[in-house]
């Protein structure tokens, strides 16, 4: 592959837990093309999470490298490890982490905030990103006035306040029925084809992977099987 976005290269991770070592990866060798959707699928279990909390550069590999856009983010120490996950990665999670007592807009500005947005600009910047992810006239909405896949919504606005080139959700539809889980994946798949942000989304469910551009199966810390699909399927045909 020319110039992936992320590579992996011989990853391992090991936890130790007492007097065992939980072998989390085992040797885990991947790359990520730019502006690609990547299903990252496996039981519960399998290595996912761990996989990209070490791409979002939120934990490090017991061996094994990993290059972002060209740099070794395994040698970055704490301070340059930040900045990279503030300047490249959006995070999505499955349980969404608004604050409750802060409306749709106030929690997309708070990001902001946090990196160093001009207060005058805040207010524009984050009806526009909630504009973008469809709930531009939930904006003054506190999370408990949302539905799940809304606030989900919320929460994918607020990752995408340092326009990042890389979006890692784990287990995002996880806590969401299917509708409304579907809008979520659709925000998601548009993003991904109109901003050309690369997005790994990780899932144990597999009716979501015939949306991806490439699904990626886990089993117990190894890649099991990569497969590519010449033609996703379209959001709305997705059924779990
Ligand atoms: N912080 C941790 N300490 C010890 N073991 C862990 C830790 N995180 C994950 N594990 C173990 O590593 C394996 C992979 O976990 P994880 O990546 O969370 O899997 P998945 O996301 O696919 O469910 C599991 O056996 C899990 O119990
Ligand atoms: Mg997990």
């Amino acid at each position: 592959m020319d110039d992936p976005v992320i590579r992996l290269e011989s990853v391992t991770k090991d936890y130790p837990m007492g007097e065992v070592i939980v072998h989390a990866l085992r040797g885990i060798d991947l790359e990520i093309a730019a502006g690609e959707f990547v299903v990252l699928l496996g039981p519960s279990g399998s290595g996912k999470t761990t996989t990209l909390n070490l791409m979002g550069g939120l934990d490090r590999p017991t061996s094994g490298r990993v290059i972002v856009q060209r740099e070794d983010i395994t040698r970055y120490g704490g301070k340059e490890m930040t900045r990279y996950r503030r300047e490249k990665v959006g995070f999505v999670f499955q349980f969404f982490n608004l604050i409750p007592t802060l409306t749709a807009r106030e929690n997309v500005e708070f990001a902001l905030a946090l990196l160093g947005s001009k207060t005058g600009d805040m207010e524009k910047r984050a009806q526009e990103l909630l504009e973008m992810v469809g709930l531009g006239d939930r904006a003054d909405h506190f999370p408990s006035q949302l539905s799940g896949g809304e606030q989900q919504r919320v929460a994918i606005a607020r990752s995408l306040a340092n326009h990042p080139p890389l979006m890692l959700c784990d287990e995002p539809t996880g806590n969401l029925d299917v509708e409304t889980g579907r809008s979520v994946l659709q925000v998601m798949r548009d993003l991904n084809r109109q901003e050309g942000t690369t997005i790994v989304l990780v899932t144990h469910n597999t009716s979501i992977a015939p949306m991806a551009d490439r699904v990626v199966r886990l089993h117990s810390g190894t890649i099991r099987e990569i497969a590519t699909n010449p033609q996703p399927a379209p959001v709305s045909s997705l059924e779990w």
